[in-house]
């Protein structure tokens, strides 16, 4: 059993790309980590770089508490799983099965016994006499994955191993996985693009971009309280609202988002209020999911956003509307792009990297936080296209395109965050 630690580490490949920034990471023992984000931000070659695949340029790995950032990879007592689970063609099943054993010289026997028994559990017990050419690509990860774990080693490390499978495959294989792991005790880290896998998955989930640690926390922390607007905006099904705000305190009475053509108050009374007042007369990045919008009942009073309905759109299970309302959108604040950040103190902020940008993308780059690079202004927040709300309707839709609505607004439920891009309240965890 073994625990995992990145301090800091720092993966530069040759010709100076950073692909992973001082990352910070822990899996304890027997967890199920994911690492979730969008493609190139970094995963494969994180989790090559703990497997010793990869060299760490900057920072430690630990791996059951000694130092293994030299170590060799047969030294480290993991055992991985690709996307193309490449398999011994000219072996059956039970010979790629076996294999990893018959080289630690095991006790035939006992191979014999322990290959039956996985695959057994692997629901592939009836194709052990097969060549893997003779299997579907959802067996052929089965048997990929069969051959991991066949030594008990002390850390599995799962890159995309479901994603060449259909969607039925990969839900019934997600969850045997999460079910064969959490048996076997065995800490693991497992690599996704996909929110759905992570958030059913996981014991917990970190969440990348661009190299940068943007979130960790179990599903419902990352989900219901994102440490960051990207994490929001990833982890939602459908698209989330961004919108710009201004924060007012008129008389101290209560707070104000100033939304421009709207305004929503927010009361002393909530728990994130006094957070959100050090912002006073700065502009926020408001998230709110589909979800935290309803149409407000006839005759009712509250929070609304009003304007016309756009359009409707059927989802099978639900109706979402875009209503027009006039309010400014925003691009999801992300880390400086990694092709013009120097590693070691460049970073996000080298001067060298910001003029590099500046003659790109001809704009004007804020010295610190630069939030989401070549798409935003001086202040940070994008180029205030006007945005449509979108608004979840449930089974049936209430309204019709071309209708004037009101958008009810659960404020308990906005997500608030700094121009950069980070959650306004004070930590709680
Ligand atoms: N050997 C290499 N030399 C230079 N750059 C590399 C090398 N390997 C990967 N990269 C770059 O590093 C970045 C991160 O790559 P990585 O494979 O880790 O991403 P990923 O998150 O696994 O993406 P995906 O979801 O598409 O598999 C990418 O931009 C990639 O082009
Ligand atoms: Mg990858």
């Amino acid at each position: 059993m073994s625990q995992v630690v990145l301090d800091n580490v720092t993966k530069v490949y040759p010709g100076g790309f950073l692909a992973v920034d001082r990352m910070n990471l822990r899996a304890e023992d027997g967890e199920l980590l994911v690492l979730l984000g969008p493609s190139g931000c970094g995963k494969s070659t994180l989790l090559r770089m703990i497997a010793g695949l990869e060299d760490i340029t900057d920072g430690d790995l630990w791996l059951g508490g000694k130092i293994a950032n030299h170590l060799a990879p047969r030294d480290r007592d993991v055992a991985m799983v690709f996307q193309n689970g490449a398999l011994y063609p000219h072996r059956t099943v039970r010979g790629n099965l076996s294999f990893p054993l018959e080289i630690a010289k095991a006790d035939p026997q006992m191979v014999r016994d322990r290959v039956v028994e996985l695959s057994k559990a692997l629901h592939i017990d009836e194709t052990l006499d097969r060549r893997p050419g003779t299997l579907s690509g959802g067996q052929r990860q089965r048997v990929a994955m069969g051959r991991a774990i066949v030594r008990q080693p002390s850390l599995f490390l799962m890159d995309e191993p479901l994603s060449n499978l259909d969607a039925g495959m990969r839900t019934e294989l997600r969850m045997e996985i999460s079910s064969l792991v959490r048996a076997l005790g065995v800490t693991t880290i497992y690599v996704t693009h996909d929110q759905i896998e992570a958030l059913t998955l996981a014991d917990r989930i970190a969440i990348m971009n661009r190299g940068v640690l943007q979130d960790i926390g179990t599903p419902a922390q990352v989900y219901n309280d994102p440490a960051t607007a990207f994490t929001a905006a990833f982890l939602s099904s459908q698209q989330l609202n961004l919108l710009a705000a201004t924060v007012r305190t008129p008389q101290n009475q209560f707070i104000m988002l100033d939304f421009g053509t709207h305004q929503i108050t927010m009361p002393w009374t909530d728990p994130r209020a006094y957070a959100v007042s050090q912002h006073t007369g700065s502009q926020i990045i408001v998230g709110i999911r589909p979800d935290a919008l309803a149409p407000m009942p006839e005759g009712m009073d509250g929070p609304v956003f009003m304007g016309r309905v756009r359009t409707l759109e059927y989802h099978g299970h639900e109706w979402l509307a875009y209503v027009e309302c006039g309010i400014p959108a925003v691009a999801v604040p992300e880390p400086p792009d990694p092709r013009f950040r120097a590693a070691n103190g460049g970073g996000a902020n080298g001067s060298k990297t910001r003029s590099m940008m500046r003659r790109l993308f001809n704009s004007d780059i804020d010295a610190d936080d630069t939030p989401s690079g070549p798409q935003s202004g001086p202040n940070g927040l994008g180029s205030h296209r006007r945005a449509d709300l979108i608004v979840r309707l449930g089974a049936r839709p209430s309204w019709r395109a071309g209708e004037h609505a009101r958008v009810a607004v659960d404020v308990s439920r906005l997500m608030l965050f700094t121009h950069t891009g980070a959650r306004i309240d004070p930590p709680r965890r």
